[in-house]
């Protein structure tokens, strides 16, 4: 996607080195970081420096690779199996973390070249399948479409294009007006910084709303839609997706609006049976307790916003169950949030 006119990616690997935008100065500075070792990478991705499920499946994929390129000792083969187990404790939720790691350790078992080959596919694969979802569910959105989303599945989740955002760029270039709703996304604020700067950038009329404030416009008829993006989908269609989605999928299935997760097949988890397996990271408490932003001067600070000695609870994601899912935008097409429906667009 274009900043200031120029064409970035998210996560890309040149050399032996990865480089990531750095996310976690967005909306107020644009960086690039770089990642020299496999071990770099492991702390971008734990920091969010690099964060969305595609864009973490990349930069776990890339660093798997990095490892196969550094490690070159007699324990050669015990070394990469810590440096794969050290990539898969990064972020538990995050589904492309282990489809990613997962294939290029195999591909590495053959050769350094392969491992760095499969990594760069994967990360192609993933902008590829972002763009398809683009284009089954820009066919979604009606002219004149008001659409909720939560947190960030713009293309800074991704390698390139995103999921939830992808229709909505598509449906703006076919000469739609959509109108986007973005929920703020507490306690990092995503949906506020994120995916309102996606959206800016890229020219589409948006507005940030509070986290509680869904309910009422959803009562009032403003939302004609909600799209989000998935961590991690369980073989039944359950889907783990940042905490506060269940709450708008209750409330799209109370006020009859149709409720998509965009998301490539790379994020089904066939081996979890239910949302009840999915893993769900709980962050740290200062992510609640204090807010980032910048001073009069740019500078980065950070304050306290909640009363100070009071401690935070802080799970990163909620399980939506499949029964409030409307269906699936997968790079195959939209299939229902049921098994068999799963089962057919997997196999
Ligand atoms: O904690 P994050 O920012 O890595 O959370 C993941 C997300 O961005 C969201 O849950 C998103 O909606 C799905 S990932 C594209």
């Amino acid at each position: 996607m274009l900043v200031e006119d120029k064409v970035y990616q998210t996560v890309w690997m040149e050399g032996t080195s990865v480089f990531m935008i750095q996310q976690n100065l967005l909306p107020f500075q644009f960086k690039i970081y770089e990642c020299k070792t496999y071990w770099d990478t492991c702390i971008a991705i734990t920091d969010m420096v690099v964060r969305g499920v595609g864009a973490i499946g990349a930069a776990a994929g890339f660093a798997m690779a990095q490892a196969f390129l550094s490690i070159n000792t007699k324990e050669r083969l015990k070394m990469i199996r810590e440096a794969r187990s050290d990539i898969e404790n990064t972020r538990p939720t995050a589904r492309n973390l282990f489809y990613a790691v997962d294939r290029v350790y195999r591909a590495g078992l053959i050769s350094v070249e392969n491992a760095v080959e499969e990594a760069q596919a994967v990360a192609s694969e993933d902008a590829a399948f972002s763009k398809a979802i683009g284009e089954y569910g820009s066919e979604l959105i009606h002219e004149k479409a008001n659409i909720l989303t939560h947190c960030n599945a713009g293309w800074l989740a991704f390698v390139d294009y995103g999921t939830a955002l992808a229709p909505v760029y598509l449906a703006k270039r076919q000469g739609k007006k959509v109108f986007v709703y973005v929920d703020e996304t507490r306690p990092r604020g995503q949906g506020g910084r994120l995916t309102a700067w996606e959206l800016k950038n890229d020219g589409v009329p948006h507005v940030i709303i509070p986290d509680n404030a869904a309910a009422s416009l959803m009562a009032q008829g403003k939302i004609d839609m909600v799209i989000t993006g998935a961590d991690r989908i369980a073989a039944n269609g359950d889907t783990a997706n940042k905490i506060g989605t269940l709450g708008r999928a209750i409330l799209a299935k109370e006020f009859d609006i149709p409720f998509y997760i965009a998301a490539p097949t790379s994020t089904f988890d066939m081996e979890c049976s239910t949302g009840k397996k999915i893993p769900i990271e709980e962050r740290s408490q200062d992510e609640v307790l204090y807010q980032t932003g910048t001073d009069d001067n740019g500078n980065l600070i950070k304050i306290l916003v909640c009363s100070p000695g009071s401690g935070a609870y802080n799970p990163a994601f909620d399980v939506t169950p499949a029964k409030y899912i409307t269906g699936f935008i997968t790079e195959k097409g939209v299939v229902k949030a049921d098994k068999l429906s799963i089962e057919k667009l997997i196999c």
